[in-house]
């Protein structure tokens, strides 16, 4: 905003359905409309109006600024051509975006679809930022310990690859997936080929899934808390999001849920949770189907932790379990191999899986079919589950030394988190009244990165909850971090609780 616009002494309006936001409007010979436009638009750059919060309709707005419905419509209508607003008919104003800090000449917030404008949470996009950074200790990206990346085998394979398929192992494979490796994967699965529809990683699958099933308004039941990649793109699908506490697992509520909000499909990891790192019990999974068979409702397992178990031990999928055929499985070789392979599949019965694969052809007609064929015979030939005992070893010494530092480091009860007994979480609280993201902004500084809780949740919560990924980091620099988090958690609950309790932002 320039400067000559805004004037901190300038006369305060307030807004009474608006707790703390502040418009301040004065004689300068700039438009009303404009400093009302300004004034929002500093709210909302500044976090006192988030995005999805309703504005006073035009006439409210009108009286409570003291200014006429003329320039209220004005200032709305200039509002939404700079993006910052959308207009719904019939169920009022609601804030979108925050303003552009590029200074961009074009104002392409405002083109932007009104499904596109429900994705503006960047987690996802710093936590592969962060994941590829040397100089990071990163307990942000889950992904498997790079250092057991079987790199000679690779080659030695993707070598016998090339000269086994020539320049076809280059050529464009079917949408599904080459039939080498829906081969393979059935063959573990014990199903047929047709039921297995490859992906560029599990992300691709529920991104189908959610434009296979839903439509915008319907409900879905999901894991709260529960991946954030899940949550973002079944909100940016339009989905109602419903959810189903895991920590709980309590069935009656989920029933509850079941007849109250009749959603589309379940959403549920089971297996090594993201983020809490918890498995269901047999008994629960059989229970979870029987409910979701009764009440017809689909079950979408996203599974990308279930050979991660330290013990080797692994559970019956829901698929497994399933005689109804209400289970879509998807799964991915970016936790077991490697992310940047970016292959994942999905399994479902196949009228499903032959409608995905059409909708899969809208962004992707194919998948890389060297990488395919590397994978499938690193399946069949055995090393692929060599590879697995190996790190699922390492792993657990990397969860053994992260709970040895949060013990080492930490003031008992500091941090709390519920052992695991696989996969790559630790779900943390802590006592402190302080915010996870404050705490997460000075340790980026730190060169310490993790996920803080509120990502994981389809409303509002987990403020005191954070998210460190125990696989990425060798054993030598787990405690270094950790340390640095225990210094800078004492820190900030020194410095903060007075500021943050009296704005109200600790919950
Ligand atoms: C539960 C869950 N599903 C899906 C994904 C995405 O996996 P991919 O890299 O295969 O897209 C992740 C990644 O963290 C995840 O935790």
């Amino acid at each position: 905003m320039p400067d000559w616009l805004y004037r901190p002494d300038a006369p305060v309006r307030r807004i009474r359905s608006m707790d703390g936001v502040e418009i301040r409007l004065q004689p300068n010979g700039v438009p009303l409309y404009l400093q009302v436009v300004e004034g929002f638009e500093r709210e909302i750059a500044g976090g006192r109006l988030a995005s999805g919060e309703r504005l006073p309709a035009e006439r409210d707005l009108a009286r409570a600024l003291g200014i006429s419905r003329t320039t209220a419509v004005n200032a709305y209508r200039e509002l939404e051509a700079r993006g910052l607003v959308r207009r719904h008919v019939g169920r009022g104003t609601y804030v979108c975006a925050v303003p552009e800090s590029t200074g961009a000449p074009f104002a392409w917030r405002g083109k932007v679809s009104l499904g596109a404008l429900r994705t503006d949470d960047p987690a996802l996009r710093s936590l592969a930022r962060s994941a590829g950074d040397p100089d990071v200790i990163s307990f942000a990206a889950a992904v498997a310990a790079r250092e057991c990346f079987p790199v000679d085998a690779f080659r030695e394979i993707t070598d016998r690859v090339l000269t086994r398929h020539g320049a076809r192992a280059l050529g464009l494979g079917p949408t599904e997936g080459h039939p080498v490796l829906r081969r393979a994967i059935a063959a573990r699965e014990k199903l047929h080929p047709e039921q297995v529809l490859v992906l560029n990683g599990a992300q691709q699958g529920l991104d189908l899934i959610a434009r296979c099933l839903l439509d915008p308004g319907d409900a879905i039941i999901l894991d709260r808390p529960g991946y954030l990649g899940a949550i973002q793109t079944f909100r940016a699908a339009g989905a109602v999001m419903v959810g189903w506490d895991v920590e709980t697992a309590d069935f009656a509520a989920l029933e509850d849920l079941l007849i109250r909000y009749r959603p589309k499909l379940i959403y549920t990891t089971p297996t090594y949770q993201n983020p809490t790192g918890q498995t269901m019990p047999a008994p629960a999974r059989r229970e979870l189907l029987e409910i979701a068979s009764r009440y017809r409702v689909p079950v979408v397992e996203d599974d990308p932790y279930r050979e991660l178990g330290f013990s080797g031990r692994v559970m019956p999928s829901l698929l497994q379990l399933d005689h109804q055929g209400l289970v879509i499985h998807v799964g991915t070789f970016s936790k077991t191999l490697a992310g940047g392979l970016r292959i994942g599949w999905l399994t479902a019965s196949e009228a499903i899986v032959d409608q995905l694969a059409l909708i899969k052809q809208h962004s992707d007609v194919a998948s890389a079919t060297l990488e395919q064929l590397v994978v499938a015979e690193f399946l069949t030939g055995g090393r692929f589950d060599r590879h697995l005992a190996a790190l699922r070893r390492e792993h657990e010494r990397r969860y053994q030394a992260m709970t040895a530092a949060v013990a080492h480091q930490c003031e008992p009860g500091e941090i709390d988190f519920r052992p695991v007994d696989g996969g790559m979480y630790l779900w943390c609280g802590y006592r402190a009244p302080i915010d996870a993201r404050d705490l997460l902004g000075l340790a980026r500084a730190e060169g310490v990165v993790f996920v803080n809780g509120e990502s994981f949740y389809p409303d509002i919560a987990g403020r005191r909850q954070f998210r460190l990924a125990f696989s990425s980091v060798p054993v030598e620099r787990i405690d270094e971090g950790i340390a640095k988090l225990a210094e800078l958690l004492r820190e900030v609950s020194r410095a903060q609780p007075a500021r943050l309790e009296a704005s109200g932002r600790v919950r």
